[in-house]
């Protein structure tokens, strides 16, 4: 499996990946790093990996359409079979969608549909839900709604603060991500026609 990473931040997610191929437990590689930001600490990880990478600035999404244009084209060009988001915090347009049917997800720090949105931990937190977690999901044109593919739950402990439960979200997702992608890749996941996923 050919992947394209989308990020926006730090990478920590996009570093899990890379451990993972590394350690032999995700049979994928990375084609190509795109981030929403210059500035990204992510593209310094791709950069150590040798991943190429394409920058984009907010400048570059003035135009949002022709930015994921010019996304969907780099990674067409670097055969990129799935598009894979580990904090990319921009929608993917049609552009993205139409060149990738079914094959864009997403990691979002919450159960969906609760906490959507770019603010799922703190939200989470604010609300004092006493079970959390993070979701893994294919991304349609709807924010956050895509159909679910995995889901682990992080429980809210009495001394937890805004900065621990962070941490726990942030443990859970870097083992649950590269699992559900090592999933898609075996060819395990499917849509059924109900719209929902089904692992096999
Ligand atoms: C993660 O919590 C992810 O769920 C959210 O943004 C964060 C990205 O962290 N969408 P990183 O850039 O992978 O470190």
């Amino acid at each position: 499996m050919n992947m394209g990473v989308l990020i926006s931040g730090s990478g920590s997610n996009l570093q899990a990946i890379i451990d993972a191929i590394e350690a032999g437990m995700l049979d994928a590689r990375i084609a190509l790093v795109v981030s929403s930001r210059a500035d990204a600490y992510g593209l310094i990880r791709a950069e150590q990996a040798s991943i190429p990478t394409l920058a984009l600035t907010k400048a570059d999404y003035e135009d949002p359409l022709a930015a994921d244009e010019r996304i969907s084209k780099a990674l067409q060009d670097a055969q990129v079979d799935y598009v894979v988001m580990a904090g990319y915090m921009r929608k993917a347009l049609s552009p993205l969608l139409d060149a990738f049917p079914n094959r864009i997800v997403n990691l979002h720090p919450a159960l969906l549909p609760s906490f959507p949105g770019a603010h799922g931990i703190s939200d989470a937190f604010a609300y004092g839900v006493k079970l959390t977690g993070v979701t893994v999901h294919f991304a349609n044109d709807e924010y956050d709604k895509g159909a679910i593919i995995a889901q682990k739950p992080v429980f809210v402990a009495e001394d937890d603060t805004l900065e621990s439960l962070e941490e726990k979200i942030h443990a859970v997702e870097h083992k649950l991500y590269p699992q559900v992608l090592q999933l898609i890749a075996q060819g395990s996941v499917a849509i059924g026609e109900d719209g929902k996923v089904h692992i096999h």
